[in-house]
């Protein structure tokens, strides 16, 4: 038997007062939908069907082929949302579906499974996720029969004042049998105070058509949580990173203050890592064992190898060995491979380059669009010139070269194995392995010149 997903997202998520759908709005670095869809491909084993409104381009253009689409091009209430979608669910031939709004991202896999194998395990034709609430303003109330059996879902707006004192609510998560689905959709009316067509209604449809209907009480009431403005896209967004800041301590890493660490679900740490306050960690970034990221370290899509210190810096799209230091204050831009044991360190940006091991950078200095092999110290203040207004142009640094301070490389230019440029070089010719060269004006000095400076010029009359 199998169960494929429906999420919900043709909402406008007016409250979000967003160009954005709401859906596509991130909480812990994923869009809210990408949570829902995650959980339910993990519960179900297969592609959901996600059901989009007039953003759908948007939304297809993030979810890509995650998920089939469905549309619903007028928003007529959560019932028409899921009739939008029958012609594919019919498609995938499934025999239960899980129905569930792209907004709740708090849900965990294992209680869509859950209600998932209990729907189908003791043969529901709807089994509704419910929740229990001190204040159950707003929701939808289950009732039951005396025999406690789910005999209908009454909207808050259309609720008796008897039925608003009813504290079980409906999740607006809910396992169908897609047959009796389909079958109770054609069936839903807009005749309530909304004048929408409540998927709610079709657990009444059943009952009176005498099919299993029930409730299932989730354990952890936060997994319920919808965000319909910016205030919960928050309290969300905190209660996501606590789950990963606590998962991420357990595997053997310490964070300082886990309150001010931003770690995506994505990134993967070693153990006897140490984290400082500020650090953000996001989408593909593997960070390895025994390092440590000082306060303020932004590190995107990267890798850091083991035993690795990172201080202050930004590293986005880049590559960092073993046993390297990067930083206070460096800025690794996308492309840049670092070996290891190599230091790159404050004020350093580096571009699409690769660094071997055992190189430094210590300061103030530019290194793009080159290769730099082994054991090479490119002194204070050096500028790789890769751009002439026109052209980025390549240079290569051989292993073991010394760059003096203030060189300038005008690329495209190599320097062979070895080579020692001296300090304020403006390099402008390949410069073979082993060589020295001292390319710079040779000073003059005038002894006493500068005595007589005041009697001439500018600085003579405001004497
Ligand atoms: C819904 C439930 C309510 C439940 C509550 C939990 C109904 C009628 N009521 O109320 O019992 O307690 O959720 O949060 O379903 N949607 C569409 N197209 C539409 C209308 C809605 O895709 O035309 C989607 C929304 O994006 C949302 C979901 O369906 O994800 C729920 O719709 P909404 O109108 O927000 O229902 P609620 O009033 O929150
Ligand atoms: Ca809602």
């Amino acid at each position: 038997m199998s169960c494929v997903g429906v999420i919900l997202a043709a909402g406008e998520g007016t409250r979000m007062k967003s160009k954005l759908p709401k859906v596509l709005h991130k909480a812990a670095g994923m869009p809210l939908v990408k949570w829902v869809i995650d959980a339910t491909q993990q519960a179900t084993g297969q592609k959901p069907i996600l059901v989009c409104g007039n953003h759908r381009e948007l939304v297809e253009e993030y979810c890509g082929d995650l998920v089939q689409y469905a549309f619903q091009p007028q928003r007529l209430g959560s019932g028409h949302a899921v009739m939008c979608a029958k012609e594919e669910l019919l498609q995938t031939k499934a025999q239960y579906c899980l129905v569930l709004a792209g907004d709740m991202p708090l849900i965990s896999a294992s209680t869509l499974q859950k209600l998932v194998d209990t729907a189908m395990g003791e043969q529901y034709s709807g089994l509704i996720l419910s929740g229990i609430l001190e204040d159950a303003t707003g929701y939808g109330r289950i009732l039951r029969d005396e025999t406690g059996q789910v005999v209908a879902i009454v909207e808050h707006k259309d609720a008796t004042a008897q039925q608003r004192e009813i504290r079980e609510i409906n999740s607006s998560i809910y396992c169908f049998r897609v047959e009796d689905l389909c079958g109770a959709l054609d069936q839903i009316r807009p005749n309530n105070a909304q004048g929408e067509y409540y998927l709610t209604d079709v657990i009444q449809i059943l009952y009176r058509q005498g099919k299993k209907t029930g409730a299932l009480p989730v354990e952890d009431q936060e997994e319920c949580m919808g965000v319909n403005d910016r205030a919960q896209l928050y309290e969300a967004s905190q209660k996501l990173r606590q789950r990963i800041n606590n998962m991420v301590m357990k595997s053997g890493v310490t964070l300082i203050d886990a309150s001010s660490t931003y770690i995506d679900s994505t990134v993967r740490i070693g153990r006897d890592t140490i984290i400082y306050p500020g650090v953000v960690l996001e989408g593909n970034t593997q960070i390895g064992e025994d390092c440590i990221l000082f306060q303020g370290s932004h590190i995107v899509d990267s890798s850091v190898g083991d035993g690795t210190v990172v201080e202050n810096s930004v590293v986005v799209k880049s590559q960092i060995g073993k046993h390297t230091q990067i930083g206070p204050y460096a800025f690794l831009r996308p492309g840049s491979q670092i070996g290891s044991e190599c230091r790159i360190g404050d004020f350093v940006e580096v571009k699409n380059s690769e660094i071997a091991d055992g190189s430094k950078v210590s300061h103030l200095s530019y290194v793009g669009d080159s290769q730099v092999g082994r054991d090479v110290n490119v002194g204070c203040g050096v500028v790789f010139v890769n751009y002439d207004g026109i052209h980025k142009t390549r240079t290569t640094i051989g292993d073991g070269a010394f760059i003096g301070c203030n060189t300038n490389l005008i690329s495209p230019v190599k320097v062979g194995d070895g080579a020692y440029i001296a300090a304020g070089a403006t390099i402008t010719k390949d410069v073979p392995e082993n060589s020295l060269v001292i390319a710079r004006a040779r000073e003059v000095v005038k002894e006493k010149g500068a005595l007589g400076r005041f009697h001439h010029g500018e600085h003579g009359k405001k004497k």
